[in-house]
């Protein structure tokens, strides 16, 4: 035994895709891993991710890292997408990473700990027919933007990684939408993406990686 206490982390979306496989490779190394799935806290319910995230900071005394992994997407025109689609882009992928950063905070600096905003090729470049998804991803990067620069001197790493397509439940629902045959081969691998996660938690403390991009060879 070391002494070194025990890491937690709290995953986003760990019920399917990057973030299951995510949650599963920290809970084989022995940590302790809180999984945030739809069933605990429905991420589009800002009121109720709040009050998940108060109860949850009450009984913290650190959190080692942060790891926004949940997503939502759905392709359409700017002309077709309605209010709904809109609403729930911003309240998944912007509103909901923001209110649970904003009370973990001060656990997260107890730790020295890492925020990790899984992003997407789309929150760089935005295409036709996915402007609700990158612009809520556009906005993920300015929150993690901000919140790096703020607690640079509190000790807290803030990492945005930028994601191509990768072989998951979300990029089948894309190439449904898309009229287009799926072939999980052609696309970064899910524990691919783990690995760079990792490799930014397991970083050691003399440096941070700010963004990490990751495309298919
Ligand atoms: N796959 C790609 O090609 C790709 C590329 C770039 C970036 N990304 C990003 O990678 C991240 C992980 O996505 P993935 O590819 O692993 O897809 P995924 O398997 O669909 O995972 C997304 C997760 O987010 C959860 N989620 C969505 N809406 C939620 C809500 N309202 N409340 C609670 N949980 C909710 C889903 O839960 P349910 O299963 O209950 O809906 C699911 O577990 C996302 O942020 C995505 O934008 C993906």
């Amino acid at each position: 035994m070391t002494g070194q206490p025990e890491r937690t982390h709290l995953v986003t979306g760990a019920g399917s895709g990057i973030g299951e496989e995510l949650a599963d490779r920290l809970a084989e190394r022995g940590d302790r891993v809180v999984r945030l799935t739809r069933d605990v806290v429905d991420l589009e319910d800002a009121v109720a991710v709040a009050r998940w995230a108060t109860d949850f900071a009450d009984d913290l005394e650190r959190l080692d890292s942060l790891l926004h992994v949940a997503g939502t997407v759905d392709l359409g025109t700017v002309a077709e997408l309605d209010l709904d689609v809109w609403q729930r882009h911003l309240d998944v992928n912007l509103t909901a990473p923001a209110v649970l950063t904003s009370h973990l905070l001060p656990a997260l600096r107890a730790a020295g700990g890492t925020v990790v905003f899984v992003n997407s090729s789309a929150g760089l470049v935005a295409n036709a027919q996915w402007s609700a998804y990158a612009a809520s991803k556009f906005g993920l990067r300015a929150l993690a933007d901000s919140l790096r620069a703020e607690e640079a001197g509190n000790g807290v790493r803030v990492t945005t990684v930028f994601p191509s397509r990768t072989a998951t439940p979300m990029q089948e629902k894309v190439h449904e939408q898309e009229g287009r045959t799926y072939d999980a081969s052609r696309w970064i691998r899910p524990a691919t993406v783990v690995d760079s996660i990792l490799h930014v938690l397991d970083l050691p403390a003399d440096a941070t990686i700010p963004e990490l991009v990751i495309r298919p060879r």
